[in-house]
């Protein structure tokens, strides 16, 4: 029996502009980061799958007939192995039941913070298993059967991260047929994350802003309409690389989010402070109630990093264009 040896590597995501106004129909922009989840698969002589992701202290048995893990760790860390699971299973065309796995998964980013790490590591798992099982899907395949491992553990997602895992690069969702477009961007977007350790709750995010629409449907719909705006503008200010505008309307859709309630004070600093030390432009990523911001700062990313590790955590990342990939050790 030959044992071989699979590694793909997927990249993580941040959303430039659109959140949550993207819930409502909106249009959203967002980018793959040049972070990365690394998955590796080794066969093994016996029939046991154990997963591990080191970085994590997460460590644990997959079955894949009743779906169980058997593991120790932090829940949080430990909910990633859920997707391994779910993308194995997918993929799992064993023709001798009884052949085991070593999954190996080392993640370059927070998890549960809007950067996709679950959307990253779905998809290199996927991709890894593919090659493994000599399935060699499309990565059309590999996106839509990621899309599908999110919605079957977490109940709800947008084909956003899933996509740019798969994919890489720039993508515009548009506002009438959802439909997803890849922008071409050819330069680099340095961008620098502030990520601060608490955790905000997409789920019960996405809920607050829709109980405040339905409050106040004449205040918030405005406000929709406005990210809708911005997130247009924004899109041609990434074509033509029309720096300040880009970040004029980073500012202004930070002030929009702030305005749905999805600020908290140590994002608003984080925000702040950025913008202080030479921002062209900060904002709240994702989700926010906790989590990441990002700003745009290329000449002055080294200030805004340090001046934000004083409080948080904070790194450079750049846009990633390339997807998912994949090799074999035989
Ligand atoms: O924090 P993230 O990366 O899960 O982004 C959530 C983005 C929302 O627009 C708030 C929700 C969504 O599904 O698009």
């Amino acid at each position: 029996m030959i044992l071989i040896q699979v590694t793909a590597r997927a990249p993580g995501k941040v959303i430039l502009f659109g959140e949550h106004a993207v819930v409502h129909g909106k249009p959203a922009i967002a980018v793959a980061v040049d972070r990365l989840a690394h998955v590796t698969l080794t066969g093994r002589t016996d029939s046991i799958i154990r997963a591990e992701i080191s970085r994590l202290g997460v460590d644990g048995y997959l079955n894949l007939e009743n779906e169980t893990i058997n593991t120790q760790g932090y829940q949080i860390e430990v909910g990633l192995l859920k997707y391994v699971l779910k993308a194995l299973k997918a993929v799992d065309h064993r023709t001798e039941p009884g052949t085991g796995l070593d999954v190996t998964v080392d993640i370059e980013m927070p998890v549960a913070s809007g950067l996709g790490s679950s959307a990253a590591v779905t998809v290199a798992t996927l991709a890894a298993a593919s090659k493994y099982h000599q399935l060699n899907l499309k990565p059309k395949a590999i996106s839509s059967l990621a899309h599908l491992v999110e919605l079957e553990v977490q109940g709800a997602a947008s084909p956003i991260d899933t996509t740019l895992s798969t994919y890489g690069g720039v993508i515009y969702l548009s506002p009438d047929v959802q439909e997803i477009v890849r922008l071409p961007i050819d330069w680099d977007l340095p961008l620098v994350i502030g990520h601060t350790r608490r955790q905000g709750n997409t789920g019960e995010l996405v809920e607050s802003v829709r109980l405040k629409k339905e409050s106040y449907p004449s205040v918030i719909n405005p406000i929709f309409e406005s990210i809708q705006e911005v997130t247009e503008e924004a899109r041609n200010a990434l074509l033509e690389k029309d720096e300040n505008k880009l970040g004029e309307l980073m500012n202004i859709n930070h002030g929009l989010l702030d305005a749905l309630g999805v600020n908290t004070p140590a994002l608003s600093r984080m925000v702040y402070l950025a913008r202080q030390k030479g921002a062209l432009g900060s904002k709240i990523t994702g989700a926010g109630g906790g989590g990441s911001i990002i700003a745009y700062c290329p000449e002055k990313m080294d200030e805004v990093i340090s001046e934000l590790q004083k409080e948080e955590q904070a790194f450079p990342v750049k846009l990633r264009h390339e997807g998912v990939t994949c090799n074999v050790i035989e």
